[in-house]
């Protein structure tokens, strides 16, 4: 059995019956073409309110939870939300919930702050427009209108509510109880500051942030946020994608050896000869790499070519992992230069240096 909430994702996703569950929707081709985006609806896939709330103005924002090192999985988001940004001329709010991470995960703050960070600089290394991109850290920078937007949101959510829609028990801490309150705030504090909308792209384990904050907009006097929901890239060896395992993901920090070593090992839909593979070509229906050439890189023509048995799944590998490094590699040097942009995005970590 799959269970996705916001601290647990495991199993098979069953993500038709998620969306029934959630009473969210689905996002049709009409919706997808107005997002203008390839890894729409396939990636993105269900939505609340993104209908109505791109029709006018409208701000974007979505967070970090600082626990790990950023992979693949997570870049794909930030990469959508540049788009966006570009697309709609909107403007980026981004949280770190590092607050969060700590509560949730029982992290130390250095370990947090240090993810900060390292995190942040994946982010700059996206080169949002610093005029329209804000980036506030729980922990280090958090504006004072977002922690009284938090109180007075959760003036609205009783310990009831958060309990049963979190899944958490009387004996979890009061902190990690009092977090939606904060979330909810980092969604809202766009359109308390803007005047606008917001709308969340997220994947689909944070929906329950989202709903739980379109059922208390109102009572604080602002707009119901809509969301955009994404499933799971899946993990390498074909299983779930973890910050954890290292095997199962590709980090914006590996170097070129381990980046191979992890395409290499990665689960594939190969037949078990060389012979078999030409007849039967690839399951590609259970292949990671080929998910991978799809999603990442829209390389629809190699899957093809895999599942006829015209491409092997060596082949595919180091085909992948050519593109995978000189993605990489270019994210890399950016996040180098990412360093003495810090200043600019949070002055208050630009001193920081990491042990
Ligand atoms: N809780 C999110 C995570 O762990 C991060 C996050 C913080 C977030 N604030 C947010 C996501 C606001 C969406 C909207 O990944």
């Amino acid at each position: 059995m799959a269970q996705v909430d916001a601290y647990d994702v495991s199993g098979d996703v069953d993500y038709d019956k998620l969306i029934k569950e959630f009473g969210a929707k689905l996002i049709d081709d009409k919706l997808a073409k107005k997002l203008d985006y390839p890894l729409v609806p396939n990636l993105y896939f269900a939505h609340r309110d993104l209908d109505t709330i791109i029709k006018k103005k409208f701000a974007i924002i979505t967070g970090r939870g600082p626990s790990m090192n950023m992979h693949l999985g997570h870049m794909i988001l930030w990469k959508f939300m540049k788009h966006l940004q570009d697309k709609f001329d909107a403007h980026v709010f981004i949280p770190f919930s590092d607050d969060e991470k700590l509560l949730a995960r029982g992290l130390s703050k250095e370990h947090v702050i240090r993810m900060d960070y390292e995190n942040l600089l994946d982010i700059i290394a996206m080169g949002y427009d610093p005029k329209k991109t804000e980036i506030m850290l729980d922990l280090v920078n958090m504006k004072q209108e977002v922690y009284n937007l938090a109180i007075e949101i959760s003036s609205h959510m009783t310990a009831n509510t958060i309990r049963s829609a979190m899944g958490f028990s009387p004996e979890s801490t009061i902190g990690l109880q009092f977090y939606p309150a904060m979330q909810a705030a980092h969604i809202l504090y766009p359109s308390q500051k803007l005047g606008v909308p917001t709308l969340v792209p997220i994947g689909v384990d944070q929906d329950v942030f989202v709903k739980l904050t379109r059922d208390v907009a109102e009572k604080v006097g602002l707009p119901k946020p809509g969301d955009i929901m994404s499933k799971f890239l899946p993990g390498l060896t074909g299983n779930k994608m973890s910050s954890s395992k290292h095997e199962t993901a590709i980090f914006t920090t590996d170097n070129y050896k381990t980046v191979k070593k992890k395409i290499m090992n990665a689960f594939t839909g190969g037949r078990p000869t060389v012979e078999e593979h030409r007849r039967l070509g690839c399951e590609t229906s259970v292949c990671v790499v080929c998910k991978y050439q799809a999603l990442l890189f829209q390389d629809l023509d190699i899957v093809k070519r895999c599942a006829k048995g015209e491409v092997l799944s060596g082949e595919n590998k180091k085909d992948l992992l050519e593109k995978v490094w000189s993605m990489l590699e270019l994210h890399q040097e950016k996040r180098e230069k990412a360093k003495d942009q810090v200043k600019k995005f949070v002055p208050e970590l630009s001193d920081y240096e990491p042990k």
